[in-house]
């Protein structure tokens, strides 16, 4: 098939477009923004592979998009362009709104148009909220409780919204929180990774006992294949990794890996709204064919390893921007914050 994979230079995108290139023998047009995540050095390996182009663009640019989809004669959509990082929800919701919910719009409308025989909305375990006990299925409802996650809902919800109003077969993937290579550094276990390869303070929310689903990205990248081509359209599959763990567990785990002490570990400030807990029932998928095969202890081992390997990578984000941002969210925090592990 002829894919447009958008986001797929960023984590999840650039690993989903190799597997879709390399092992599945699939055409891909990679269009990415390239803004802060979107990394060029993430798909560098693919440049000048038969079958593989790169775009970039804006997926809210519906001239662009228009035009990719008619020219390169595109079959279907994965859209992975997201803006995907809660705690920069919180300082700037509109540009999650923006990206999240009209860019994926746009998106869906042009693909409707073009008469595209599939879509694939990748959206997050977040939308059903905070999960005290037992776990979301695809009917549960969606109770999103941060800008980035009703953004997110809001472009799943308008997916669907395809599939019921004119019949255009989408589907619909919730992943669970995703980890491995080229995560950029501000999510939770490649920014502890790192700060702790650096001996830096490892800065842990609240309590530390808030609860993440680990879903190795090869896993992910897998299901979003699977769904893809198998899918039901006008359907929702919750995908997780099985890997029920609470974030200071994780936190001493790759510490653990690393050979350094539990002392890296602050407790800081929480986020605002924190969801304590999601968890998500994948028996749908698991009928379907897709079965997650990375166990956790040997997946975070492998990740840190890689970060270990591949410091000019991150050292490079860490540099840039992205020290303004870590100011912003951190500097405060950190000061005020306890340590209290040996
Ligand atoms: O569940 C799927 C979602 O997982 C994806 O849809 C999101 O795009 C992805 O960012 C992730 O959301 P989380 O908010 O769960 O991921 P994050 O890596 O930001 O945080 C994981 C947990 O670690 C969460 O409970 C907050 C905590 N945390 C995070 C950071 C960045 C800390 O304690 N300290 C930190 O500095």
């Amino acid at each position: 098939m002829r894919i447009l994979v958008t986001g797929g230079a960023g984590f999840i995108g650039s690993h989903l477009v190799r597997r879709l290139v390399v092992e599945g023998g699939h055409e891909v047009v990679n269009l990415d923004a390239l803004k802060y995540s979107g990394n060029p050095a993430n798909v560098k390996d693919l440049d000048g592979r038969p079958g593989y182009v790169f775009v970039q663009g804006d997926i809210g640019d519906q001239p662009l998009v228009e035009r990719l989809l008619r020219e390169r004669r595109i079959d279907g959509i994965i859209n992975c362009a997201a803006e995907t990082h809660v705690d920069r929800s919180i300082l700037d919701p509109g540009s999650f709104a923006r990206t999240d919910v009209v860019g994926t719009g746009v998106l869906l409308e042009e693909a409707r148009r073009a008469g595209l025989q599939r879509f694939l909305q990748v959206s997050t375990d977040e939308v059903y909220g905070s999960v005290e006990t037992g776990m979301s299925t695809e009917e549960d409802r969606l109770a999103p409780r941060s800008p980035y996650s009703a953004s997110k809902a809001g472009g799943d919800l308008l997916a669907l919204s395809y599939w019921t109003t004119y019949r255009f077969p989408v589907v619909v993937t919730r992943g669970s929180n995703t980890y491995g290579p080229n995560q950029y550094p501000e999510k939770f276990i490649p920014l502890f990774v790192t700060n702790a390869i650096d001996d830096q303070p490892l800065p842990l929310y609240g309590d530390g006992r808030q609860c993440r689903d680990w879903l190795a990205v090869q896993d992910h990248c897998a299901a979003i294949e699977h769904v893809f081509l198998h899918g039901e359209p006008g359907q929702v599959y919750n995908v997780g990794g099985g890997n029920e763990r609470e974030n200071i567990a994780v936190a001493e785990q790759l510490l653990a890996c690393l050979g350094k002490p539990k002392s890296l570990i602050r407790f800081v400030q929480d986020r605002p709204g924190h969801d304590r807990r999601y968890a998500v029932d994948c028996r749908k998928l698991r009928r379907l064919g897709w079965q997650p095969r990375v166990p956790f202890e040997s997946g975070l081992k492998e990740t840190v390893e890689w970060y270990r390997q591949h410091e000019s990578w991150w050292r490079t984000i860490k540099s840039g921007e992205f020290r303004t941002y870590y100011e912003e969210m951190y500097a405060k925090r950190l000061k005020e914050s306890r340590g209290v592990l040996r």
